[in-house]
């Protein structure tokens, strides 16, 4: 098991998947699930690595150079977290929808990038590419938004069109949104994000 949060929502809703940014805690994303759906429930993690007493989804070599082994393990450890989850929680395994933001955008992506069903759908609040030079699952029928900042010194915007480009391809359908901020996450773009889930 990992360290989580969870809250039951209203029968037939969706399980919001949390996951926080470097040096976050599971408690960090609760207000934003509850702007994009108060009545949705809750699983919210807390990242199994420590950078320095960071809690991270999984390990990085330097700032945006990721240790691959790592990634690939952490992984599946949380996709079998989430199955694990759905078991103890009895919520619906194939109706679970990722809110990331940054280092947690990344393992969201990296759920995407390896398991086919491990997502309904995802928002990448400033996402990078996870990992390169790899197949992707087939993601018919999976929707994605992404919220990209214009100037992003974390996430260079050739991060952004190649995320799109690679999931676009894989045949997910992709919404990717630019802001003319950096790599903080604002209110325009979580209102963005709600306005697409409630079209989902
Ligand atoms: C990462 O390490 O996942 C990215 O650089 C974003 C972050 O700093 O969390």
């Amino acid at each position: 098991m990992m360290h989580h949060i969870y809250h039951e929502g209203k029968e037939g809703k969706p399980v919001l998947l949390l996951l926080h940014g470097t040096g976050g805690t599971e408690h960090d994303l609760l207000p934003i699930a509850d702007m994009i759906d108060p009545e949705a429930s809750i699983l919210s993690v807390r990242g199994n690595v420590s950078e320095n007493g960071m809690p991270r989804f999984f390990k990085r070599l330097r700032e945006g150079v990721f240790d691959i082994e790592d990634l690939k393990f952490r992984t599946k450890e949380l996709n079998e977290f989430i199955d694990e989850a759905a078991n103890k929680y009895q919520f619906d395994r194939s109706n679970v929808i990722a809110i990331g933001y940054s280092n947690g955008a990344n393992i969201a992506g990296s759920l995407l990038f390896h398991y086919k069903d491990a997502l309904k759908a995802a928002i990448l609040h400033h996402p990078m590419v996870p990992l390169r030079d790899h197949d992707l699952p087939d993601l018919t029928d999976t929707k994605v938004f992404i919220g990209a900042g214009e100037n992003d010194p974390i996430c260079p915007a050739s991060e952004t069109t190649d995320l799109t480009e690679l999931l676009n391809a894989a045949g997910a359908n992709v919404t990717t949104k630019w802001y003319n901020r950096g790599h903080q996450l604002i209110k325009e773009e979580v209102n963005d994000a709600k306005q697409w889930y409630s079209a989902l």
